[in-house]
């Protein structure tokens, strides 16, 4: 027996059983094995009664041919197959999954009832899915594979009985930790052809519970995890509704708790030995098989405990280097193309909320009914897709409240697909600039705007253990939601899309002008204080309703950021305002202003970190610079200053002359009237 075999075995049924009953469990498996006859066990069957067919055509000989190819390929000892039949518009195609078990000769019976009765009780239906015990078989006129699909469902309840079980906080608390690991155990167990998981833990003294899940093994294992996860969803939610017992049956996955072992753990071997045996005395082969399996779990329990110890460990380390557990929030992220394309309706023109910079963006439902905005990346980014991968578990890795949370991704013929939360209203510039098409924003609104974005992107530069620089600041990457709380969008996509690419549409550098800093539109350098100084421009923005002209070949000095320092100078700032504001606090118009100024510093040296801007934003009382002239490189300045700079000693003079007027204008500030 390998390494692997004994984990595959690592056995907690018989852990728990007495050796006696051990001795009849294996009698049982025998007998099942040699004489085969258990009988399946029906649970439900769906027809579709608005989609059927005609009998005699082409498509119920093409069924019958599809039901023959599922009967008949079982005997290959695989427990799930999927096959196709025919061409044309009466393709059918169909599965069967046998649990993950179930020996193959049970599985067999099932799948040979499963392809009579789905028959007859479905005659003229151009899809059903049929669920027993040991098998679920389904066909259907769609493409079915690879599709997470949850509906049509059935649930069993087994109600009991016995509330005093019921009642012990024990079980609900067992039943939460079974299903909080099984849909990922289930998602990430895929072996051969077997996408199973089981759990058992102790609800109290006398009673333990047992949970399985398992999905089709055509899933994408995040598929995997999402539908598992949603059928567990049902009876976990409200403590399993009084039942002592349930299943959740959908046509991509199973999920069922009882309060006796309902699963077994024989395998594939142990019938092979036995079978090997037929003339031996089946109590010698009781007892060697019996000393067999009890070495195999010394070996295993050894194993087991070191494997627990060594996750233990696994835990505290960083999990930078904890390369497994990478992997599997990378493959639970993971989802499969046929999803997407069913959650998007194909990529239906009807379903686009937008095309940016990067692709093109779908509103899409994914089957438990969440909302997704589903980015599909252009396609011809030289990035590999491995190096893809690790972008998106590192961004994914960012969560935060004022962040557009990464939901997964999908790489699969070609494509590259970024899952997103579906964030309900438009970004801000639709509210800024269209405000024939909006309702206005209130001050208390833009100042709340204007300090989600600053905690947003100073997650990104310094509370992340990656330092990501968003590089595209700007109002359409600002998402409202519902309470008008602001998400950053596309952070990270200059890491996840190889930047030639990029480069092709703004012919230098990732951005847009209007926003982009002077030293990064120009040298392309770039920095958090590029960020910071795209975000002063927001800012200016926000509080005026204007939009920054951008425009290189006008030399007109009416640009935002000029508009903004002259009102400063005037010491009129509330002239900056949209005209549209009712009313407005004063000194936080003030402070903003002057955040949005000092932003906009020529010299990033000059600007302040995302993090004293946040603490100017969350501290009344506090003292802030005053701001120099801003930059103004859309005019030609630009280049007067850095040729002044070239013709300075050098960038040390340069530097201490800005500190020291920072300095000076610490003065200053406590002299300018609030
Ligand atoms: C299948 O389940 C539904 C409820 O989910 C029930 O109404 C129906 O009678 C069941 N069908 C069969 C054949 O058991
Ligand atoms: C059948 O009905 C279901 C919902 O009841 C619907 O989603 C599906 O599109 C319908 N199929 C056809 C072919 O009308
Ligand atoms: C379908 O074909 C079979 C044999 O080919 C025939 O016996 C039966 O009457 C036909 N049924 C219909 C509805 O045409
Ligand atoms: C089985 O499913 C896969 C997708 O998971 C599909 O690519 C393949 O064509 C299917 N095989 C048959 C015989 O239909
Ligand atoms: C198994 O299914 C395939 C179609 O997917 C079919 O061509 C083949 O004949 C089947 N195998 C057996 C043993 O019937
Ligand atoms: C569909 O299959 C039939 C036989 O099964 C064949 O005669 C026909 O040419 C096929 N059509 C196409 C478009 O492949
Ligand atoms: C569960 O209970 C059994 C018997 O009461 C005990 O032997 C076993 O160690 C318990 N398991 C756990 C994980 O607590």
């Amino acid at each position: 027996m390998g390494k692997g075999k004994c984990i595959h075995y690592n056995n907690r049924i018989m852990i728990t059983k007495s050796n006696k009953n051990l001795t009849l469990f294996l009698l049982g498996t025998l007998v099942l094995t040699v004489t085969q006859t258990s009988a399946s066990v029906f649970n439900n069957v769906s027809c579709t009664s608005n989609n059927t067919f005609t009998p005699n055509t082409t498509f119920s000989t093409n069924l019958n041919t599809l039901l023959s190819y599922l009967s008949s390929n079982v005997t290959n000892n695989v427990r799930f197959f999927n096959a196709t039949a025919g061409n044309d518009s009466d393709t059918v195609y169909g599965l069967y999954m046998c649990r993950g078990d179930v020996p193959f000769p049970l599985c067999r019976e099932c799948v040979g009832f499963a392809t009579q009765t789905i028959s007859s009780s479905c005659p003229t239906s151009k899809e059903a899915v049929i669920w027993y015990n040991e098998c679920l078989l389904r066909y259907s006129y769609r493409f079915i594979f690879s599709k997470m699909e949850e509906w049509p469902r059935h649930q069993i309840k087994i109600p009991l009985g016995d509330p005093v079980v019921l009642h012990t906080s024990g079980f609900y608390s067992a039943l939460v930790s079974i299903f909080n690991e099984l849909p990922n155990e289930a998602a990430l167990s895929l072996s051969g052809s077997n996408r199973y998981a089981v759990k058992q833990e102790n609800a109290s003294s006398s009673v333990t519970l047992y949970g399985l899940a398992q999905c089709t093994p055509d899933l994408a294992a995040g598929d995997c995890k999402r539908c598992t996860a949603d059928a567990a969803a049902q009876f976990v939610k409200s403590c399993c509704g009084g039942n002592i017992g349930a299943s959740a049956l959908f046509p991509s996955c199973i999920v069922r708790y009882e309060t006796y072992p309902f699963y077994q753990h024989s395998g594939t071997s142990s019938p092979t030995m036995i079978e090997g045996g037929g003339n031996i005395r089946t109590e010698v082969i009781v007892i060697v098989v019996v000393l067999v399996v009890v070495l195999a779990m010394v070996f295993c329990f050894g194993y087991f405990f070191i494997q627990i110890k060594a996750r233990k460990k696994r835990k505290e380390t960083n999990d930078k280097e904890n390369f497994g557990q990478e992997i599997t929030v990378l493959e639970s992220l993971e989802f499969g193309l046929a999803t997407i394309e069913a959650a998007t309706n194909n990529f239906s023109q009807d379903q686009r909320i937008g095309k940016g910079g990067y692709g093109e963006v779908y509103k899409g439902i994914l089957p438990n009914g969440e909302e997704v905005a589903v980015k599909r990346l252009s396609t011809n980014s030289k990035q590999g897709a491995e190096e893809f991968k690790n972008e998106v578990l590192l961004i994914a890795k960012l969560q935060h409240k004022n962040l557009v949370r990464l939901i997964g991704f999908c790489q699969e013929d070609g494509e590259k697909i970024l899952i997103y939360e579906y964030v309900p209203n438009k970004s801000l510039d639709h509210f800024l600039f269209d405000p024939q098409k909006h309702r206005q924003l209130t001050w208390l609104e833009r100042y709340k705007i204007i300090k989600g974005i600053a905690r947003g992107i100073l997650y990104l530069h310094e509370d992340s253990r990656l330092k990501i620089i968003q590089r595209d600041i700007k109002p359409s990457n600002v998402l409202l939601d519902n309470a008008i709380n602001p998400k950053i969008s596309d952070f990270g996509m200059a890491r996840m899309v190889a930047t030639d690419q990029i480069q092709g549409c703004t012919n230098r550098v990732v951005g847009t002008y209007g926003y982009m800093s002077p030293e990064y539109a120009m040298h392309g350098q770039f920095s958090e204080k590029s960020d910071v100084f795209s975000f002063g421009v927001m800012v200016l923005e926000i509080i005026s309703g204007k939009k920054n002209s951008c425009s290189f070949e006008s030399h007109r000095v009416d640009d935002l950021l000029s508009h903004a320092w002259n009102q400063w100078t005037d010491e009129s700032p509330f002239q900056l305002l949209d005209p549209n504001l009712q009313s407005y606090v004063p000194n936080e118009v003030e402070k903003c202003m002057q955040i949005g100024l000092l932003c906009v510093q020529e010299n990033p040296d000059n600007r302040p970190t995302m993090g004293t801007i946040v603490s100017y934003l969350s501290n009344p009382s506090v003292e802030m610079p005053f701001p120099l002239e801003p930059a103004f490189f859309m005019h030609g300045r630009m280049i007067r200053h850095s040729v002044e700079h070239e013709s300075s000693s050098g960038y040390s003079t340069n530097h201490s002359f800005s500190s020291s007027v920072n300095k000076m204008s610490i003065t200053a500030s406590a002299f300018f009237p609030r």
